[in-house]
């Protein structure tokens, strides 16, 4: 065979053997038996081996991994991945399509779908080929991971027809079918090792394993809920997914148009039945408002998107005995207490302990040590204890009564006033609270310091070497080498990951501190706000409230830790040590004051930006963006289709209204 008849062959295999792949994995109807599958797959094989010019990574032949270790790199999202708001009752989506109505002021179809339970994936599609599969990591960034998602048979390496836009981002559950989950359980049980917790860990597990040979061996499986792109071919969201079907993508038939909430129930009501008959684990159903336009038009929160809700199926409920409780000391002294319970299986998971939160949760179960109590288990969230079955109580059962003194330092406990939270005091003392602290300060949302993990910082600890976070930045490569399981890589590569800390912009090291409540919308604000560390160690209380969204218990905790000497000198020597203690000159670039004091409510569809980015302007001029109209709002910035109730009320409080060219003027 000569070359261009070797090209042509290939070519052809290749088109034909992803359309069988096809047949096979997202419609389930094979029209050629195994056999001859193998048959052209070992010809494409043979032929791609004598002719490597014609090496392609998206070729079927790819499809089934290789022994070579994937390192996996880290990429920024196009688009952050959220996640969604949760709803556990009627009444809760009720409330959902209000707040869609009042700010669409219109009628609107939802699209009601399966929540797939297991890992969520972002594929890229340039020119009708797979080029990037993404994890959803932190939302902000994730793992490339694409060699792995190379081996999913339902995943389209290149797609069929030629109607799909030039690139686009196509979002989706990768799942482990229970039947290859217990499978797989089965042959860990003969080998004597321990067994898998449920299939969307172990989905989750070996997309991130290093060996694509064994990703391909676990028949993980996908289904695709969400396309993002400029040229999307419709409107609705349910169309796209329809055509994204015929491109080749695995999208759920259940996926159905609901006219109203009646129809959004009469869904809920007939999956939760028929899930159980799924191949694959489902956690709920998704809500989402079918048209994109209005989908843009209701835009995001900082977590979730205002156009869909996620309806979370009523959680098994077993019961059990409580065998003991322990305490948890957590980087910011809180004591959780923590039930005992005898195993049990509920959700596919064994469940050995319980979340109880606080005293006040104890005390209202009236726990006993004994008692047989009702365990829960809903999605991710920790199994938590429900009730107790008084009638099994014996007489001689002992409550449970709250700790006195921090099980790890004997420090006395403290319990603020309104709080529900025991805390130890012994911030700088107590062993898990220093230890909580700096395994906060290297996390991946802090100053993602590479190598340096809850282990690493254990045995740092243990060892003497780093007693507070300073320490950190003290260590010497001897030391660290020196370290048990630790060659002179691993402690170059903690030495680079600390030098390269030094570049983390301001608002992650104010994360980082942990300072209590100054989450990471919170540490932003600060910063924003505020520019430097010296602005915010001195403020006072006042200045800090007068701050949008600071409330008095974030102001109070800032201006209390600041006040504690220990602080101030961490601070001093991080700065020695050149971290970052103000905002940077990027982010003070496009800052400005024109719209300072002004309240800007935002309606309609806009044709120059989204009103995410319209909301983002105001912010950075110093606007606020507010969500209902009233007498203080200052301007009403209308785009198309526009609801006539919220025009009138602008007219009738005599609120200026402007367009989006005007606005953007307002800027110059
Ligand atoms: S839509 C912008 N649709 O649930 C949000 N998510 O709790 C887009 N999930 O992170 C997500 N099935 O991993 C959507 N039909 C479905 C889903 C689904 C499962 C997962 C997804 C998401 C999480 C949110």
């Amino acid at each position: 065979m000569n070359q261009e008849e070797a090209q042509k062959r290939i070519q052809q295999l290749r088109t034909e053997l992803e359309e069988h792949n096809y047949n096979y994995y997202v419609l389930a109807k094979p029209v050629i038996s195994d056999f001859d599958f193998d048959m052209k797959l070992k010809e494409l094989e043979k032929l791609e081996t004598e002719f490597p010019q014609f090496a392609d990574s998206n070729s079927p032949t790819q499809r089934v991994g290789s022994d070579l270790s994937n390192d996996f790199e880290q990429v920024e999202h196009k688009y952050s991945m959220l996640s969604l708001s949760n709803a556990y009752s009627e009444g809760e989506i009720r409330d959902f399509d209000t707040r869609v109505k009042k700010i669409i002021e219109t009628n609107c179809d939802y699209v009601c779908e399966l929540k797939f339970d297991g890992t969520s994936i972002s594929l890229t599609y340039e020119n009708g080929e797979l080029i990037r599969a993404v994890t959803r990591g932190d939302g902000v960034r994730g793992d490339d991971v694409t060699a792995n998602v190379r081996t999913i048979k339902s995943i389209p390496l290149k797609l069929r027809g030629d109607n799909y836009p030039d690139l686009f981002e196509i979002r989706g559950e990768i799942v482990m079918p229970f039947n290859v989950f217990d499978e797989l359980n089965s042959e860990l049980e003969k080998a004597g090792e321990p067994l898998l917790a449920n299939p969307r860990n172990t989905a989750a597990g070996t997309l991130k394993m290093k060996n694509s040979k064994v990703v391909a061996s676990r028949k993980l499986d996908a289904y695709l809920y969400y396309i993002i792109g400029k040229d999307l071919p419709e409107d609705g969201h349910y169309e796209n997914l329809q055509k994204a079907r015929e491109w080749g993508f695995k999208i759920s038939d259940a996926m159905q148009i609901c006219k109203n909430l009646d129809e959004v129930f009469a869904y809920i009501r007939k999956w939760d039945v028929e899930r159980h008959k799924l191949p694959v684990a489902t956690d709920g159903i998704v809500i989402k408002v079918n048209s994109i336009n209005l989908q843009e038009n209701l835009g995001f929160t900082a977590k979730s998107p205002r156009w869909a809700i996620a309806y979370k199926f009523k959680a098994e409920n077993v019961a059990t005995v409580l065998k003991s409780v322990s305490y948890q000391v957590g980087r910011t002294g809180a004591v959780t207490p923590v039930a005992n319970l005898e195993p049990v299986q509920i959700a596919g998971t064994m469940v050995k302990r319980a979340s109880l939160h606080n005293a006040d949760i104890i005390a209202n179960l009236d726990l006993h040590i004994g008692d047989t109590v009702f365990v829960e288990k809903g999605g991710e969230i920790i199994p938590k204890i429900t009730g107790v079955d008084a009638t099994k109580r014996h007489p001689m059962f002992q409550p449970v009564t709250f700790i006195n003194e921090c099980p790890e330092c004997k420090t006395p406990l403290i319990r603020k006033e309104g709080e529900a939270a025991h805390y130890c005091p012994n911030e700088d003392g107590c062993p898990p609270q220093i230890k909580g602290k700096m395994e906060h300060f290297v996390s991946r949302k802090g100053m993602d310091i590479d190598g340096l993990g809850q282990e690493t910082i254990d045995l740092l600890y243990n060892e003497g070497l780093a007693k507070t976070i300073i320490d950190l930045y003290e260590l010497k490569k001897e030391q660290l080498a020196a370290l048990e399981r630790m060659g002179e890589k691993s402690a170059q590569r903690i030495l680079d990951g600390l030098e390269a800390s030094k570049q983390v912009p301001f608002e992650r090291v104010l994360f980082a501190l942990g300072i209590r409540f100054v989450g990471e919308t919170v540490a932003k604000t600060l910063v924003k706000k505020l520019h430097t560390i010296e602005n915010i160690q001195t403020a006072t209380l006042e200045q800090l409230t007068e701050i949008d969204e600071i409330g008095e218990k974030i102001a109070e905790s800032v201006v209390e830790w600041f006040s504690n000497e220990t602080h101030i000198q961490l601070i001093e020597k991080l700065k020695a040590h050149g971290l970052r203690f103000k905002i940077g000159e990027e982010q003070l670039a496009g800052q400005t004051d024109k719209l300072n004091g002004l309240s800007i409510i935002i309606s309609g569809t806009f044709e120059i930006h989204s009103r995410d980015e319209l909301k983002k302007l105001i912010e950075k001029n110093g606007g606020k963006n507010v969500g209902s109209i009233s007498k203080k709002t200052n301007y009403l910035l209308a785009g198309k289709n526009i609801g006539p109730s919220k025009l009138e009320k602008a007219k009738k409080l005599n609120i200026p209204i402007i367009s989006e060219e005007e606005f953007l003027r307002m800027l110059e």
